[in-house]
C-alpha cells in the first residue's frame, strides 16, 4: 500500500529534519508538511506544505482526506519551559492535538500514528539513575502531565480501538538544522551557537546537572525504525524509553573548549533548573533494544565534532 504521511508541527526542531528524511524514503510528494508557521526553505521547496492549526479538527480532516493520508506524525506541542509560562495553552494544545489525531485512526481515516513522549513524563519521585521503563511517573510540570496522560491515551486507544500508535520518550534532542522550541534541554543546543559566535555561553542550568540527551540523527533513526517495525514487535504502546548520552553543562563545555580555544562558560540558573532537577539523569532503554533492535550511535565526543563541523560551515556560509 502506498504510504502518504502528514507531519504536524513540521517547522520545529524535529520536524525540520524528520520531513526531509521521510521524503527521501517515501518520495517528496508523499510526505505532507504542516504547521501554523512556514517551515525551513528545504522543507517548503521539496514537497507539499499546508498551513494547519491542529486545534482546528475540521481542517485536519479535510487535509487528511485531500491527500489520502495513511500515517500521521504529531510533533506540534508546547515544550516544558514554554508550557510552564502558559499552562492553559500547554494543556489545551498538547491534549487536544493528540485526541484529534487518535480519533482520525479510531474513525478509520488513517492507519498509523507517531506521537512523542518525553523524559518529562518522569518526576522527582522516579528513580534517577538508569530509569526503568516501568516505574513511578509523577511529573510536576504541565508538559510532563500532558505526556503522562498522552501515554495513557495511547495505550487506551490501542487496547480499546486497535489504533496502531507508536511512541518514544525522547531525551533532550540536539541538532544543528532546526532551532529548539522552548525546552529545558535547549542549553545543549544554544551552547554551540553562542560558542561559535561569541566564544562564551551563560548556562541556565547548573554545572553538575546531568540530563539524558540524544543527537538528532539517532532520534530520527529511532523514530523511523519504530514506525517501520512489524506491529507484533511493538510490544509497548504507551511509549518506549530511549537512551542516548547523559552529560552535564560542565562536561559539554569541556568538549566545546576543544574546538573553541578560550571558550568561557558561566552559570546563572533560572526556573528551568527546578524542571531539570525533577528529571532522570540516565535512562534504561533495554525494551527498545530487545523489541525492535534499537541502538544509539553517537556519544558526546562524536556529537560535538559533528555539531561543530556543520555549524561552523553554516555560519561561514551565512557570514
Ligand atoms: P518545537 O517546539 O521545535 O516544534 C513544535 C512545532 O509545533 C513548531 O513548529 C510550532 O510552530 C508548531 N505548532 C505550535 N502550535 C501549533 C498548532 N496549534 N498547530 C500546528 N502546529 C503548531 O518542538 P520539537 O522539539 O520539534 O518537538 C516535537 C515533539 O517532540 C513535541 O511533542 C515534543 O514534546 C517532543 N519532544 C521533543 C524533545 C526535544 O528535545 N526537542 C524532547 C522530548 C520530546
Ligand atoms: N527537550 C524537552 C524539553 O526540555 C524534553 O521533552 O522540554
Amino acid at each position: 500500500m502506498k504510504e502518504r504521511i502528514l507531519i504536524i508541527g513540521s517547522s520545529g526542531q524535529i520536524g525540520t529534519e524528520l520531513v526531509m528524511e521521510l521524503r527521501k524514503i517515501y518520495g517528496e510528494n508523499n510526505v505532507i508538511a504542516s504547521d501554523i508557521r512556514p517551515s525551513s526553505k528545504d522543507v517548503m521547496s521539496s514537497g507539499p506544505f499546508e498551513t494547519l492549526d491542529i486545534l482546528d479538527e475540521q481542517l485536519l480532516r479535510t487535509i487528511v482526506k485531500k491527500y489520502k493520508v495513511t500515517q500521521v506524525y504529531l510533533l506540534a506541542a508546547l515544550l516544558s519551559a514554554t508550557a510552564e509560562k502558559n499552562i492553559e495553552l500547554g494543556w489545551e494544545l498538547n491534549m487536544r492535538s493528540h485526541s484529534h489525531v487518535l480519533d482520525l485512526a479510531k474513525d478509520g481515516l488513517i492507519k498509523k500514528i507517531f506521537w512523542p513522549s518525553s523524559i518529562a513524563v518522569f518526576g522527582p519521585t522516579t528513580p534517577k539513575e538508569n530509569t526503568p521503563q516501568y516505574t513511578v511517573t509523577e511529573p510536576n510540570t504541565v508538559y510532563g502531565i500532558t505526556k503522562q496522560a498522552g501515554e495513557r491515551w495511547n495505550e487506551y486507544y490501542f487496547n480499546k480501538f486497535g489504533v496502531d500508535i507508536r511512541s518514544l520518550r525522547y531525551p533532550g534532542l540536539i541538532g544543528w538544522k532546526g532551532a529548539p522550541g522552548g525546552g529545558t534541554t535547549d542549553y545543549a543546543v544554544d551552547i554551540f551557537h553562542q560558542a561559535i559566535k561569541y566564544g562564551k555561553y551563560k548556562s541556565f542550568l547548573a554545572e553538575n546537572t546531568v540530563l539524558p540527551m540524544m543527537y538528532m540523527p539517532d532520534a530520527i533513526r529511532a523514530t523511523i525504525e519504530l514506525m517501520e517495525a512489524p506491529a507484533k514487535q511493538v510490544k509497548i504502546r504507551s511509549s518506549y524509553n530511549l537512551s542516548g548520552i547523559s552529560f552535564t553543562p560542565k562536561q559539554i563545555a569541556e568538549k566545546v573548549s576543544k574546538y573553541i580555544p578560550n571558550f568561557e562558560m558561566t552559570y546563572n540558573t533560572d526556573f528551568r533548573q527546578v524542571i531539570a532537577d525533577s528529571w532522570p539523569s540516565s535512562i534504561d532503554d533495554s525494551h527498545a533494544k530487545k523489541d525492535w533492535d534499537w541502538e544509539a550511535k553517537y556519544d558526546l565526543e562524536k556529537m560535538t565534532s559533528d555539531m561543530m563541523k556543520n555549524l561552523k560551515k553554516q555560519y561561514t556560509i551565512s557570514a
